[in-house]
């Protein structure tokens, strides 16, 4: 597949770039600074340079799938991690671009269970995810935990309503479960949470519990 990587330069995206071209898919990473698109390349990676919030057709045209791995980092969550993943969900609709992977968060659809400065960018998310699940693509929402630089272990567990007492993944097997995911069709119109856990991740997405 020919696989757009929008947020390529961030943390978990860097890992899904660098795992995509090491992969037999071909992989653009999406950057909006143009002093990124060498990191990009470094990684195997054809860059493009474009951002969520404007006219991203020229990023996507082409591309057989979307991995969306951008954020705002709660400086726009609703122009950037709401409106910019729907501009991506809604150019990918136009190009024909038929498989997209959503990095969502755990308790986007229940932002009360976390503390409230982070509300306001889990509804952003939640409404994101939403507008895909109701799109014409063939989609998977990931919904990881907390987000750790640890190693990663290749183990998770995923689940529609995970045990939250340990709550955290690596950002590296968050990666490793967005790339696993693209060709699986087990994880097709899926939405379910990933935390780490015991099991291989391909192992896991054979069978994601979701909330479909
Ligand atoms: N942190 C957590 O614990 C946690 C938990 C669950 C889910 N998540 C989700 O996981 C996502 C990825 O996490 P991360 O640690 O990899 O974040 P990150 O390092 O902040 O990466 C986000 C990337 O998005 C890019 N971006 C921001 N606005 C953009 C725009 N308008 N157009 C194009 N690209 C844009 C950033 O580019 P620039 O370098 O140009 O800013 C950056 O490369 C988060 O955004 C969040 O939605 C996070």
């Amino acid at each position: 597949m020919d696989v757009l990587v929008a947020g390529s330069h961030g943390q978990v995206g860097q890992h899904v770039t660098r795992m995509l071209a090491e992969s037999d898919h071909e992989v653009r990473g999406m950057v909006r600074d143009e002093s990124q698109l060498s990191d990009i390349e470094a990684l195997g990676a054809e860059a493009v340079l474009a951002d969520v919030t404007e006219d991203v057709t020229d990023a996507v045209r082409g591309c057989d799938a979307v991995v969306f791995a951008a954020g705002s980092g709660g400086e726009d969550v609703w122009g950037v991690d709401r409106d910019g993943a729907i501009n991506l969900i809604e150019t990918a609709e136009e190009q024909t671009a038929d498989r997209f992977v959503m990095l969502s968060s755990i308790n986007a659809d229940s932002p009360e269970e976390s503390p409230e400065e982070l509300r306001e960018y889990l509804n952003a998310k939640a409404e994101a995810d939403e507008r895909l699940r109701e799109s014409s693509l063939t989609y998977t929402v990931v919904r990881p935990g907390a987000l750790t630089n640890e190693a990663g272990t290749g183990r998770i567990r995923t689940g529609a309503d995970l045990d939250r007492k340990e709550s955290e993944i690596p950002r590296e097997d968050v990666a490793r479960t967005l790339v696993a995911a693209l060709p699986m069709e087990s994880t097709y119109g899926r939405t379910f949470e990933v935390l780490a856990g015991d099991e291989p991740i391909e192992s896991s997405l054979e069978s994601p519990v979701s909330e479909e």
